[in-house]
């Protein structure tokens, strides 16, 4: 009994000592200590290191530094008031790559790493153990500014920790690019995968093909969502909605995205995907049909099983030497730019109905023995293996690239599922983990009466995404990232709407050990980051505090259940048409809605606070839901 109660007592000291800190992700080892930094106007940096990299991470935290006031003063000597740098001599197996030991007392702090990338997740942990003002600091006031002590021993559970941004489907600037990137970097990411090429826009120059941006990168403006009525473009209008970027605006952001420890992996989506292409280029499509950059009109039909049918083609043709010749050059000119070891070929969605058509693609499959669509989209993904890695760069392709047998060499991302990615791993393929029902941040995360986005997938959905399911060896698994699909995306806020928080989910799915993982802290730490992002005046979804509204029929009766994945709220709600909701009733079990002209009103509360947005809900939506 007495072992009982102490291990019950030094469990719950832990927590209360992990309750200190605020660092998403959630690291390794944090150990609490009696004691705290105190942040002077003036700091001391003793950097034991020459590593050009390591000391430009370090600029960067000065320069954060500085902004709120405080000097840093670079000497190389442990005096009071020190924060060292160390690279280790001798290389530490546990920490890795990208690992990290930081150390927090009174006097000092000290960062140890193997090497740069150690050093900057170490200094992302540091940032995120200042207070959640610091960084809007006008008036300095070295009081208030105490760093915790502790001891973190930290490194990610994996190597690629992702997120993808589409800039096809509408164009972010270099600006606005940098900014997604660096928000990243504070929470580990260290895979930007950059969705550069789609039906809707072409967004990279590439010199031999200029019409690629110049025709490519601009389609006529049209409103509403993304997949209705949005109509073509008319005789002669003017393709005013757009842009693109300059290969030396793609050097910047790769630079850029270096200095935050942040690989970038730049996708062009082929044979499918590539309308933008063909309405520059129409000679390489496998039907004549006129070509335009598509504005976001209706021009395919999904059936349940994934199935799909194209009304417009966006394919290259396969059976065209001069394809492979494009293809070619355009790989030359990205392998160029971007310096990392990946290059993405799409793959995805491959519509077939035009090829089948097609009395030169048909001739082509015979004279090589293509028995179907389906191996000649493979022949097609294996031609464009080769070209990739004639450049020494490895190729990846969305899960589909497995449809009629999977290249040699090629990584697999899986997105419909994590099916792909066991197929990949048995056949001894690297793969890359990106569920659509966990990852895909275009979902909507709260209640569709309040949201914009198709689907739904909450954050604790998000948060329960483990990338290694049961029967694959993890070896192949190099880790997972989240997808922001930008359809229903037309601007940087909502952009970081989408992603934030499920981006803190990931990252702990990605960088915690699982065993590390715990819901009710991570939902604590993060309100502290609401807060972070709130000062900053940064766009972030508070729709984990939003009610959870199921409804079902139960003996011809219109039930409803509501819940919240937050701790500590209380939800209240009406169905007689009067709010405020707190002044309404308490839930505590399913209720029925009965029949007649109402709405459900439901809003969660915590000590008397109104903490998420109030659902309103008409009894017919209410009645859809439940019949579906
Ligand atoms: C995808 O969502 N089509 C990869």
């Amino acid at each position: 009994m007495k072992t009982l109660f102490l291990t019950f007592f030094f469990l719950t000291l832990s927590q209360i000592i992990n309750a200190q800190h605020s660092i998403i992700p959630e690291p390794v080892s944090f150990e609490g200590k009696n004691a705290s930094f105190v942040l002077r106007d003036v700091l001391n940096f003793n950097i034991e290191t020459q590593d050009p990299q390591t000391n430009q991470y370090i600029n960067q935290f000065k320069t954060l530094l500085e902004k709120s006031g405080i000097t840093a003063v670079a000497s190389n000597k442990i005096v009071e008031n020190s924060i060292t740098f160390t690279l280790n001599k001798k290389k530490d197996n546990e920490l890795g790559v990208e690992g990290y030991l930081l150390d927090v007392t009174n006097s000092g702090i000290t960062l140890t790493a193997n090497g740069s990338s150690g050093i900057f997740n170490g200094l992302q942990s540091l940032r995120q153990l200042l207070p959640p003002h610091f960084e809007t600091i006008t008036n300095y006031d070295s009081k208030s500014i105490q760093i915790p002590g502790c001891k973190i021993k930290d490194y990610p559970r994996f190597g690629w920790r992702g997120l993808m941004l589409d800039v096809s489907r509408h164009f972010f600037t270099v600006e606005e690019v940098k900014s997604f990137i660096d928000q990243m970097s504070q929470y580990k990411f260290n895979v930007f995968h950059w969705h550069l090429t789609d039906d809707q826009g072409w967004r990279i120059e590439i010199k031999s093909y200029p019409k690629l941006t110049e025709v490519g990168a601009w389609r006529v403006e049209r409103h509403g969502y993304f997949g209705t009525d949005r109509t073509a473009p008319k005789e002669g209008e003017k393709a005013t909605y757009g842009g693109y970027y300059t290969q030396e605006d793609i050097k910047e952001v790769v630079q850029y995205a270096l200095d935050r420890n942040i690989t970038i992996v730049p996708e062009i989506d082929f044979p499918g995907h590539s309308m933008a292409a063909l309405a520059a280029y129409p000679e390489l499509a496998s039907n004549n049909d006129p070509k335009y950059v598509e504005p976001g009109g209706k021009f395919v039909q999904w059936n349940p099983d994934f199935t799909f049918e194209m009304f417009i083609e966006n394919m290259l043709n396969p059976a065209d030497e001069g394809v492979y010749d494009f293809v070619d050059k355009i790989f030359t000119e990205i392998a160029a730019l971007f310096p990392g070891k990946y290059i993405h070929m799409g793959g995805d969605e491959a519509y077939h109905g035009y090829w089948e058509e097609n009395p030169e693609v048909q001739k082509f499959m015979k004279a090589n023995k293509i028995a179907n669509g389906n191996e000649l989209q493979s022949y097609f993904v294996k031609r464009i293996e080769k070209i990739i890695s004639s450049k020494n760069k490895k190729m990846i392709g969305w899960g589909e690239i497995l449809i009629g047998g999977l290249a040699d060499g090629a990584t697999v991302m899986s997105w419909h599922d994590m099916q792909a990615g066991l197929e990949a791993a048995k056949l001894g393929h690297d793969v890359i983990m990106t569920p659509r029902a966990y990852t895909y941040l275009d979902l909507a995360q709260g209640d569709h009466s309040v949201e914009t986005q198709n689907r739904y997938v909450n954050l604790e959905k998000v948060y329960s995404f483990d990338p290694i399911p049961e029967s694959i060896d993890p070896k192949f698994v190099l880790g997972g990232q989240g997808c922001l699909w930008t359809e229903r995306i037309p601007n940087l806020p909502f952009a970081f709407y989408m992603t934030y928080p499920r981006a803190f989910a990931l990252s702990e799915a990605l960088w915690t050990p699982k065993e590390n993982k715990d819901w009710e802290y991570f939902i604590q730490k993060t309100e502290i980051h609401f807060k972070r992002f709130d000062l900053k005046s940064l766009n972030i979804s508070k729709a984990v505090y939003d009610p959870i509204v199921r409804v079902y029929k139960d003996n011809g009766k219109l039930m409803c259940e509501l819940t919240n994945s937050i701790p500590g709220t209380e939800i209240f709600y009406t169905i007689n048409n009067t709010y405020p909701v707190r002044f309404g009733k308490k839930y505590t079990d399913p209720f029925e809605i009965p029949m007649g002209d109402l709405s459900l009103r439901t809003q969660t509360y915590r000590n008397d606070k109104p903490m998420g947005r109030m659902l309103l809900i008409h009894r017919t939506d209410l009645e859809k839901r439940a019949n579906k």
